[in-house]
This record gives structure tokens, C-alpha cells and sequence, in this order.
């Protein structure tokens, strides 16, 4: 009898200007190079429904969407994600990565936004069911770093591209921060947290090393 193929879901995280885009493809490209089957997804999206709810979370016109809407938002197109995504693809045997997943949450909404790690925690397992990345790169740079780069990224493309997120203050920002330092210390095994700073080969040599890591305790 012939083993259900799996394959691997790895996520992406870190505050809004980290490099996390820029290393998913650039790490996506270098697993094709090596033979990979990968699919490649981003949040809040992936699927259609989740594009529709993106447009509501990122329309700078709704600075009204209340935290917690704005937080089963979130998880609504998460959720949609897993089923017509996620769970198809790992089954089939390829590697997923998505660009942000709950983590984000946990550290946005539940640090950044002080909603508590406890509810965000309660409905990952509503809308992901167990469904979890099995490696999670944490592309972290600190505050100002992280900021500047975001906002040369929004002035170049006039993107509006995570611009609510971007008008809130530092303070907020060291929240998020917080929130991934605590699902480091929560998660050890799944968590690594790779500089952000340097060139972006630079910092891609640390993400693929961290994948080595993790693929050689696990492949
Ligand atoms: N290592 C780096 N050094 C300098 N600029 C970078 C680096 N990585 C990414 N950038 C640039 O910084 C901006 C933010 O990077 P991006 O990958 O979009 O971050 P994120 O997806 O985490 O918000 C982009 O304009 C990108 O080209
Ligand atoms: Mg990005």
C-alpha cells in the first residue's frame, strides 16, 4: 500500500516591510531550481472569496471596520483557503507557501490590536482545523527599518497595499513585534526567525538555510 503523498506548508511572516514578499519568491524560485512542485499564496486572498474580503480589509475607506470584524475577516478567507487551496495542493504532495497566515493574527490582532492570543488561537482551529504550517520563516528587522522600506515600497507603486496597516504608530508596531517573539518562545520547532537586514540575497541565504534545517530533521 502506497503512503498518502504530503506535502509542506510554509508560511511567511514578520511586520509590513520585512522583505517577507521578496523572500517567499525568491525562496519559491530556488525550490523549483531544486525540483519542487510549489504553490504560491498570499493574505488575505488566494481564493476569490478571499480577493473579495481582501478588497474590505485593505480599502483605506474602512477605517469604521471594527477589530474584531476586521479579525473573522481574516479568518473567514483563511478558512475558504485551506479548503480550496491548502489542503487540495498538500495533497498532491507540493510545498504551499503563503505570504502571512494566523500568526499574523496573533500577533496583529491579538498583541498589535490587544484583542488576546486566546481567541485567535480558539478560531485557527475553527477555520484551519489542525491545518498548520509545518515551517514558519519570521523575516524580522527592526521597527524603523521595517517601516522605511514600507513606505519607499507604497510611494513607489502608490500601492495601497497594506497602507491602513501602515498609517497606525510605533507603539503599535512593537506590539506586533511582541506577539512574535512570544509565538518564537510557543513555538520553537516551527519558528525560525531569520535577519531581515543585509541585501535581500543575503537575508534569502538565511532562509534557505533555515529550510535545510528544518527539511533535513523532517524529510
Ligand atoms: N533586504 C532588503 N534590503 C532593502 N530593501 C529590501 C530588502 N528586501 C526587500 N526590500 C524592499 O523593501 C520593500 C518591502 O519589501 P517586501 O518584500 O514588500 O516586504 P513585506 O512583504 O514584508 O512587506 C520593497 O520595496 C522591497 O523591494
Ligand atoms: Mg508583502
Amino acid at each position: 500500500m502506497t503512503e498518502r503523498r504530503r506535502g509542506y506548508f510554509i508560511t511567511f511572516e514578520g511586520l509590513d516591510g520585512s522583505g517577507k514578499s521578496t523572500q517567499m519568491r525568491l525562496f519559491a524560485q530556488r525550490l523549483r531550481a531544486a525540483g519542487h512542485t510549489v504553490v504560491e499564496t498570499a493574505e488575505p486572498g488566494g481564493t476569490r472569496i478571499g480577493g473579495a474580503i481582501r478588497s474590505i480589509l485593505l480599502n483605506p475607506k474602512n477605517q469604521d471596520l471594527s477589530p474584531t470584524a476586521e479579525m473573522l475577516l481574516y479568518f473567514a478567507a483563511r478558512a475558504q483557503n485551506v479548503d480550496e487551496l491548502l489542503l487540495p495542493a498538500l495533497g498532491r504532495g507540493e510545498i504551499v507557501l503563503s505570504d502571512r497566515w494566523t500568526d499574523s493574527t496573533y500577533a496583529y490582532q491579538g498583541h498589535g490590536r490587544q484583542l488576546g492570543t486566546g481567541v485567535v488561537v480558539a478560531l485557527d482551529r475553527v477555520a484551519c482545523r489542525g491545518h498548520n504550517p509545518d515551517l514558519t520563516i519570521w523575516v524580522d528587522i527592526d521597527l524603523d527599518a521595517g517601516l522605511e522600506r514600507a513606505r519607499a515600497r507604497n510611494n513607489e507603486t502608490g500601492a495601497t497595499s497594506e497602507s491602513r496597516m501602515d498609517e497606525q504608530e510605533f507603539e503599535f508596531y512593537a506590539r506586533v513585534r511582541e506577539g512574535y517573539l512570544e509565538l518564537e518562545r510557543l513555538h520553537p520547532g516551527r519558528l525560525r526567525r531569520v535577519d531581515g537586514s543585509g541585501t535581500p540575497d543575503q537575508v534569502a541565504e538565511r532562509v534557505w538555510s533555515a529550510w535545510r534545517g528544518f527539511a533535513d530533521s523532517h524529510v
